[in-house]
């Protein structure tokens, strides 16, 4: 597919930010659900102000944190495990934001950040690999400045199910989505610990059309179409699944 038709695939109004970056920068370097739209969507709850100082924690290939930082002047963290900072580094500097994202190597238990250094923690299609531990919020928050924001984006649940998967789900289901939460989930577990309080808890309106039209647009590119996610998706159609969005506040 040429990178005109890519773009007219993944155009979407919601996300007019997104829209200013090339769908093939996008795409080549697609871990998940455009990372710059649920980028965008964190966005709107969260005011990034030139300077601040952001974690983005499981970033894959920093395409969020390149968007981040040149959409709002942030300087960045971005962490990740699976890619290498020599590959994240090389999309930075052709971005042209060397020196405003720092590409980090480091598990998401180990980080190697001092206490309180953080405006703001952001994390997109991540957190759940490493976040639905009762404990973990409490590490992570330390990183960021009393009164800074955390804000979340992940496959999520419509609500929580007494069993999973439902009916119609049965021939899709993948044991490890077990890990993916509604938003009432994720603001009872991280206000339960009484470190944050959750500002924002909610499925990003047409989070699972937006979805649906990524992965569309992907397994079309690839010569794919249809592929198992997206006929997921497609039997769904919003029942079950969406994108769950949540935020907090640390504590002063
Ligand atoms: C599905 S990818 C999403 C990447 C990117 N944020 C995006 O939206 O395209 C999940 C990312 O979580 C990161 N991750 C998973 N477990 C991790 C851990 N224990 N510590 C640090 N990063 C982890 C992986 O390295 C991977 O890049």
């Amino acid at each position: 597919m040429d990178d005109d038709e890519l773009d007219v695939l993944l155009r979407n109004e919601r996300y007019p930010r997104s829209g200013g970056y090339p769908a093939r920068w996008l795409v080549d370097g697609a871990m998940g659900p455009n990372p710059a739209w649920q980028a965008e969507a964190l966005a709107e709850v969260m005011p990034f102000k030139t300077g601040m100082r952001v974690l983005d924690l499981g970033c894959g290939t920093a395409l969020s944190s390149i968007f981040l930082a040149k959409e709002f002047g942030v300087e960045v963290w971005a962490t990740d495990l699976w890619i290498k900072p020599i590959e994240n580094l090389r999309r930075v500097t052709e971005a042209g934001v060397e020196g405003q994202v720092h590409p980090i190597y480091a598990e998401a238990h180990a980080l190697p950040f001092a206490e309180g250094f953080f405006d703001a923690l952001v994390s997109i299609g991540a957190y759940h690999y490493f976040g639905t531990d009762d404990l973990y919020l409490g590490y992570c928050s330390s990183l960021v400045k009393p009164g800074g924001q955390i804000g979340i984006v992940q496959p999520g649940l419509v609500e929580e199910y007494e069993s999973l998967p439902p009916p119609h789900l049965e021939s899709h289901w993948k044991w490890d989505f077990c890990a993916w939460h509604s938003p009432g989930w994720w603001r009872r577990h991280w206000e339960k610990t009484g470190l944050v309080t959750v500002e924002v808890a909610d499925l990003l309106p047409d989070g699972w059309r937006d979805w649906l039209q990524w992965n569309e647009a992907c397994d079309l590119d690839n010569g794919m179409p249809g592929r198992e996610e997206a006929q997921m998706l497609h039997a769904d159609g919003g029942r079950t699944l969406s994108l769950s969005r949540v935020v907090a506040r640390r504590a002063s």
